[in-house]
């Protein structure tokens, strides 16, 4: 995607002016994780496609679920529909989702396991995300921007050490004290492997990116500078070498007082924010340096009528003066009704 063709699809996606400074009335809206068992059409389509990985993997149907929540609600934004475990699975490990548990990978404890590790993702691994890529971008509308991700280094980390999803992320975290030399090289790996795929999404016809670092608020601040912050750094830097001007959102989800230090070293264009963030304070300190992305409580949105209108009502009256995504903050709740995304997207937008 050449500099060119990012300029002139900014006029007419609500989402890329605000990731290039501007400020909409109305801000543009999407949702993390809306592609999922909240639509009944998702169930119905993954139940066809066999194993989440499976799904992750057609080219065809992960183009036809990444577009059902953006027809249904209308979205300003259409986010690819894969994992942020497709990475971890491009460098030779074992991932497996099992229905009910979540994410299994093969555990890499302690540098002995580091050695099945390839240094570079296998392309073939990769290739039908970006046929999904294609294929959404050719069916997409004028308005919506098509969002690609991967997970941050760290978060990716944190799974691929533990094997599993786990409260603490203990096991990455004594890894790193234990031995951050190999615990560096683990790092610097997805550092590589993430600037090679993010890339190979936007050449494919995604506008923007989104790094995940849904760990990143376990760790302490001199962790978290050196883990999710320089990681991060490397990657937007990295990306922008060979996508010049790359539209690139971070989530550094429960960093509180560290969001401030992950902007301004990193260099992305908007940060998400996790509903515990203060808005004024991203408001005041976060907002004049990039645009901010957040941050309904997933769990107003479960709950629905005034809670969830009071949540609304403070995001756009704290953080509408200034660039503003309008999410959540962090991914819908399964449970969700669609009465209730309808309601919130109805009181966005007047
Ligand atoms: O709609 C979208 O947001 C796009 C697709 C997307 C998925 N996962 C689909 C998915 C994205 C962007 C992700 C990112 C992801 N994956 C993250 C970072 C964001 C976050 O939510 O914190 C993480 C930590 C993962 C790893 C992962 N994938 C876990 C821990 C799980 C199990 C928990 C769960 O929600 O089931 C998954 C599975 C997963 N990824 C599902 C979906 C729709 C559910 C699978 C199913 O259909 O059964």
């Amino acid at each position: 995607m050449d500099k060119g063709l990012i300029d002139r699809a900014v006029g007419t996606k609500p989402l890329l002016r605000v990731l290039a400074g501007q400020r909409e009335s109305v801000p543009p809206v999407w949702m993390m994780r809306q592609a999922g068992r909240y639509l009944p059409e998702y169930r119905a389509l993954r139940e066809k496609a066999g194993g989440f990985l499976d799904l992750c993997f057609n080219p065809e149907l992960a183009a036809e679920v990444t577009l059902q929540p953006v027809r249904r609600f209308g979205f300003d934004a259409a986010i690819l529909f894969s994992d942020i475990l497709v990475v971890p699975l491009a460098l030779g490990r074992k991932v497996e989702f099992l229905v009910g548990e979540g994410p299994k990978l093969e555990p890499m404890p302690d540098a002995d396991a580091l050695t099945g590790l390839r240094d570079s993702i296998d392309e073939k691994v990769v290739a039908p995300v970006y046929d999904t890529v294609r294929r959404v971008k050719a069916d997409l509308g004028v308005k919506t921007t098509l969002i690609g991700f991967c997970g941050a280094p760290w978060t990716v980390a944190t799974y691929m050490v533990a094997g599993e999803a786990t409260p603490d992320q203990a096991p990455a975290r004594l890894f790193a004290y234990r031995d951050p030399e190999n615990f560096a090289r683990l790092i610097d790996t997805l550092v590589q492997a993430s600037i090679v795929y993010l890339v190979g999404q936007l050449k494919a016809g995604a506008e923007c990116v989104q790094i995940f670092d849904t760990w990143a608020g376990v760790l302490g601040p001199e962790q978290f500078e050196r883990w999710c912050i320089a990681p991060t750094q490397k990657i937007v830097e990295g990306v922008r070498k060979q996508v010049p001007g790359a539209r690139i959102i971070g989530f550094p989800r429960g960093v509180g007082a560290m969001a401030l230090p992950y902007v301004e070293m990193t260099g992305v264009d908007a940060i998400g924010i996790d509903w515990t963030f203060e808005r004024e304070i991203a408001r005041d300190t976060l907002q004049p340096r990039a645009a901010v992305q957040g941050n309904v409580d997933p769990l107003a949105l479960l709950a629905g009528g005034a809670a969830l209108d009071r949540e609304v009502d403070d995001v756009l009256e704290k953080l509408s003066g200034g660039p503003l995504i309008f999410n959540l903050g962090h991914g819908i709740l399964p449970p969700t009704p669609i009465a209730h995304v309808e309601r919130m997207l109805k009181r966005v937008r007047g």
